[in-house]
């Protein structure tokens, strides 16, 4: 929302169709746009076919955000297999697949990557080595690219603690479940990422940022 209230156009994918819906019709009061396009990361296909969408309607992307991730608190020895393999599937595989397809379109108009990463990408943390994994994996990734195309693209990767969105809601651990909770609720709230966010975008042409931790206030 932060980036169609300062007027950008904005193509937003999740699979929930109709919370897209509801975000497009909210950024109908700003000056940008909100295009919605219902799209599961888990499958190459459907990002592929997303992506291919904003090509034919836009020509193209100048900006990537790959924000989907999903966390599941235990530890190790009461790890659910299926549950690393899905944080594996939407955090790394997601993102390597939306950076897939709209790398060609993104390398022709000299873009930018915005990587979410989280403070899990610079440290390890008990009850959430997997979930630490995948973000490691996510700041890897961001660094290779900004290397190896250091003359056609911006990387930035946003390292943001405890946010008070619904991610914990996902951990199944009852117990880490009920201690955590009340540390994201805690948290910053998201538009204070998405200003962050915001302010990677609108650098362009002064300078590109690689990375930015943000942190709760402690009250
Ligand atoms: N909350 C925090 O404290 C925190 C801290 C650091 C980093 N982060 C990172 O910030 C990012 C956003 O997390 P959040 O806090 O906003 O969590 P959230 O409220 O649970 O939102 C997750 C988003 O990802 C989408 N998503 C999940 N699985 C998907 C899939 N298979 N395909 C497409 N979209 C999918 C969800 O929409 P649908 O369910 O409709 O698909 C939702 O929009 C994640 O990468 C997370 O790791 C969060």
């Amino acid at each position: 929302m932060a980036l169609a209230e300062a007027g950008h156009q904005v193509w937003a994918s999740a699979r929930s169709n109709a919370k897209l819906e509801t975000l497009a019709h909210q950024a109908s009061a700003t000056s940008g746009t909100i295009h919605p396009h219902a799209c599961d990361v888990t499958s190459p296909e459907s990002v592929l076919q997303c992506v291919k969408a904003m090509n034919q309607t836009w020509g193209g992307v100048d900006v990537v955000i790959p924000n989907a991730g999903i966390g599941y608190f235990n530890p190790l020895q009461e790890a659910q297999l299926d549950e690393w393999h899905s944080m594996i599937e939407v955090n790394i595989q997601g993102v390597l697949s939306t950076l897939h397809a709209a790398l060609p379109s993104l390398l022709q108009n000299k873009g930018h990557v915005i990587n979410i990463g989280s403070l899990a990408a610079r440290h390890v943390y008990p009850n959430s080595g997997v979930y630490c994994a995948t973000k490691h994996a996510v700041l890897a990734l961001s660094e290779s690219l900004r290397v190896e195309f250091r003359e056609d693209l911006a990387v930035t990767t946003i390292n943001p603690g405890s946010v008070n969105t619904p991610f914990i809601e996902t951990t199944t651990n009852e117990e880490l479940l009920t201690n955590y909770r009340p540390q994201f609720q805690a948290g910053m709230e998201a538009e204070y990422v998405a200003e962050a966010v915001l302010f990677a975008v609108e650098s362009r042409g002064r300078g590109v940022v690689s990375e930015m931790t943000l942190r709760p206030d402690r009250r």
